[in-house]
């Protein structure tokens, strides 16, 4: 009995004999499918060039007269808009098979193999695996884009709240200090009141101090007035004096003129490794490196501590380096992580400076 449903083929074949026994099978098992029949690669990318809405399914036969085999797979696969590709060979080489299926080939069938009900089979389970692993995608790019989204406003709102507790509260906390100024020119030399000012003049001091340490935590004016290279300066000698630990920024290159979105979501990934490696790492020596390579540029966080096994590594739990890997994922960058019990860990960040979106604000 034929199926029914939406069946827009292309057959790739140049052997008249295998194409018609493809066809007879196709129509033996769908309900009028629409066939498209070229028998050469050149055929095969003008159909697929001019086509405007994608075929549903691609049956190709391994050796075509302008090209054959893998150069052949990989070819028809790049132009394939998206459609499953099936291979159809005479060839049973399973290692090549396999080969073909790791290229992005939906299956590989053997033609001596090949009947009606097996090619149709192939073409539901592909098209099916070929939808699910689409919606995945879809899925994927909504929650890249929504983390995009959130860790934008999660910025946009710390440096809210750090201006506000710089501009707003510091002013209060500065205007108290000088009206205490003031009180104590007004009480007599000799008066007791004098060392209670005194303290609290001391307190108010602690405060400003404690304000200025929590708005250049939210959000460090240094990344705004004096950029990146500063900001990662600033954060490696404030690690140094909180931990001791022998600490050192390097930057090979000048600092490069990039968007705002990137200077912060790096400057987090270096906070998160130094905040992990004054926690975990047990390190008696860390080190920020930036220099050029290959015109872009490389950010290397260096620590001789105890490493990170492995299974940690790989632990969907590990939030702190999943977060470090999202905000790479995020400036379309990719981290990089290797670490050895013992031997210390090196995070690798790789920026492409040239990229349009990396350079505007
Ligand atoms: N530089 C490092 N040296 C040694 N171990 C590390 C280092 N960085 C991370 N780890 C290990 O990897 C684990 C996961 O790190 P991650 O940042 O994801 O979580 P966390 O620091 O434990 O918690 P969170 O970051 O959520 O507060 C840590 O618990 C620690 O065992
Ligand atoms: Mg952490």
């Amino acid at each position: 009995m034929a199926n029914k449903g939406d069946h827009n083929i292309l057959v790739i074949e140049d052997n008249p004999g295998d194409f018609a026994l493809v066809e007879e099978f196709l129509l033996e098992q769908i309900e009028a499918p629409l066939i498209s029949h070229v028998s050469s690669y050149k055929e095969a990318e003008n159909i697929l060039s001019v086509k405007e809405d994608p075929f549903d399914i691609i049956l190709l036969d391994l050796s075509l007269p302008d090209k054959t085999g893998m150069p052949l797979i990989q070819g028809i696969v790049e132009i394939s808009l998206n459609a499953p590709v099936i291979v159809l060979t005479g060839y049973a080489d399973l290692n090549f098979g396999v080969k073909s299926l790791s290229s992005g080939v939906a299956d590989y069938i053997l033609k001596d193999e090949l009947t009606a009900l097996s090619l149709y089979k192939s073409i539901v389970y592909s098209t099916e695996r070929k939808r699910i692993t689409s919606a995945l995608e879809t899925s994927e790019k909504r929650a890249r884009s929504f983390a995009r989204q959130l860790n934008n406003i999660l910025e946009e709102e710390r440096s809210r709240i750090a201006r506000e507790i710089h501009d707003e509260f510091g002013q209060q906390l500065s205007g108290l200090k000088m009206s205490l100024s003031a009180l104590k020119k007004n009480v007599g030399v000799d008066s007791s009141v004098e060392p209670v000012i005194d303290t609290i003049v001391g307190d108010v001091n602690n405060g400003i101090q404690i304000l200025r340490q929590i708005a250049n935590e939210l959000r460090p004016a240094l990344l705004d007035k004096l950029g990146l290279f500063a900001a990662i300066e600033w954060l490696v000698s404030e690690f140094k004096k909180r931990t001791g630990v022998a600490s050192r920024f390097y930057a090979d290159v000048n600092q490069p003129v990039i968007s705002k979105m990137l200077e912060i979501n790096i400057f987090r990934i270096c906070q998160e490794a130094l905040t992990n490696i004054t926690k975990h790492a047990e390190a008696s020596m860390v080190n920020i490196h930036i220099e050029n390579k290959n015109e872009r540029l490389l950010i290397r966080i260096i620590d001789n501590g105890k490493g990170i096994k492995d299974a940690t590594l790989h632990n969907p739990l590990s939030m702190g380096l999943l977060n470090m890997v999202e905000r790479a994922n995020l400036i379309g960058s990719k981290l990089n992580i290797s670490s050895s019990a013992d031997k210390g860990t090196i995070i690798e960040l790789m920026i492409n400076t040239n990229d349009e979106k990396n350079i505007n604000s």
